[in-house]
């Protein structure tokens, strides 16, 4: 056994996880003692399904008021800042509570409503990198139920808030009070997300995974978590690409997602995340996409790395990448680099599966690839990278 540095597990939402759970939401608000909630939704795949009837119906039962609010791709500080506005000036009870219930940015929009509720100001005075201001930590009881599978977000402490175009930006609202109370997973609210949607946004979680895994500020916690979500990700991918209806599979996806956030909030993340902040403030590519188009080089580049530099504890990054290849692809190869190429063949035709465009079909030039670069942070990545070599990466997928 290796000797085991110190580390940190912080608190994590409570899980509801199961078909038919979403109809527990009332009563797990009840229970956190809130009344009047705001409720985020967000496209409207779940806004016209029954599901969304049904809920309202069981809220007013359970006796709790609802103000709606929905949301539209990822969240600028505006919306956030104006769905609060809403509320406060709202005559009435003041809503003592927030859930959400939709992808990424729905539940993200409405972790940083819950907590701007408490706080003086917009939401853009508290964001890493953008505001002055330090967020205290407050915020409203929380619930978030996805209805995609990839961020992972019901599980994280940031709510990613972005201004997309000249002078863009993509940030974090960030405290590790932010992570919700407790998370909804329930398979059958995926079962009607788009398949564009479920390929990106699957192959987001899957990154996640890989890249707290292969962080340096893992732990044996976020290794098992990673590693076990992995295996089960290997497997749901392909058939959730094939059979959005696979309802084993969607709720295998669903897991290994919320897992992904679990561990990204305790190990951070690797540099195709680093590319992603960037790249998405400067261009209207859903979060999803970027890292599913970039996962395989990236990890080509960095094995590739890691077999070159003289690695003193016995190339533990070749390691990681070979154990995360046997998860992902269910095989062995019989040696650590054989391993570690089947983690790059099982990603390539994973994202060959999703069928995802490269950069330069989504508008991105050799100029564009070098500004991201030069703005791209990647300090828990295994291996140190520099500008030129984020370049070289990006430039293999424009
Ligand atoms: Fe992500």
């Amino acid at each position: 056994m290796r000797p085991m540095r110190q580390f940190t597990v912080s608190r994590l939402p409570e899980l509801l996880f199961g078909e038919g759970r979403l109809f527990e939401l009332p009563a797990v608000l009840r229970r956190m003692g809130v009344s009047a909630v705001a409720l985020v939704t967000g496209g409207r795949s779940f806004r016209d399904s029954e599901n969304r009837e049904r809920l309202l119906a069981a809220l007013r039962e359970a006796g709790i008021r609802v103000a709606e609010f929905s949301v539209r791709g990822e969240p600028s500080p505006e919306e956030v800042d104006g769905i609060a506005a809403e509320l406060k000036g709202s005559p009435g009870p003041r809503v003592d509570g927030v859930a959400a219930v939709g992808g990424g940015s729905a539940i993200d929009a409405a972790k940083a409503v819950s907590a701007l509720l408490t706080m003086e100001g917009s939401v853009a005075d508290y964001l890493e990198g953008v505001g002055s201001r330090v967020p205290p930590g407050t915020r409203l009881p929380l619930v978030a139920a996805p209805t995609t599978a990839g961020t992972g977000t019901e599980a994280t402490k940031n709510a990613v808030i972005s201004r997309v175009g000249e002078g863009g930006f993509k940030k974090s609202l960030r405290h590790d009070n932010f992570i919700p109370d407790a998370a909804i997973l329930d398979p059958l609210l995926t079962l009607s997300c788009p398949p564009e949607v479920t390929a990106a946004s699957g192959l987001d979680a899957v990154t996640q995974l890989l890249e707290a895994f292969t962080s340096p500020r893992g732990s044996p916690f976020t290794d098992a978590m990673a590693l076990d979500a992995l295996r089960i990700a290997g497997d749901a991918f392909p058939r959730v690409c094939r059979d959005g209806g696979d309802r084993e599979a969607r709720a295998g996806m669903a897991y290994a997602a919320y897992v992904s956030g679990v561990c990204l909030a305790h190990a951070g993340l690797g540099v195709v995340h680093g590319i992603a902040s960037p790249l998405g403030g400067m261009f209207h590519i859903p979060h999803g996409l970027i890292c599913g188009t970039l996962v395989a080089e990236a990890s080509r580049f960095t094995i590739g790395r890691a077999m070159r530099i003289d690695d003193p504890s016995g190339g533990s990054v070749l390691k990681k990448y070979a154990r995360a290849g046997r998860a992902l692809s269910g095989r062995e190869a019989g040696s650590d680099f054989g391993d570690a190429a089947l983690l790059i063949n099982t990603l390539e035709a994973l994202v060959e599966r999703a069928r995802l465009p490269r950069l330069g079909a989504l508008g991105l030039t050799e100029e564009d690839a070098r500004r991201v670069a030069d703005k791209t942070a990647a300090p828990n990545h295994p291996v140190p990278l520099s500008p030129d070599d984020v370049f070289d990466i990006l430039r293999r997928r424009i």
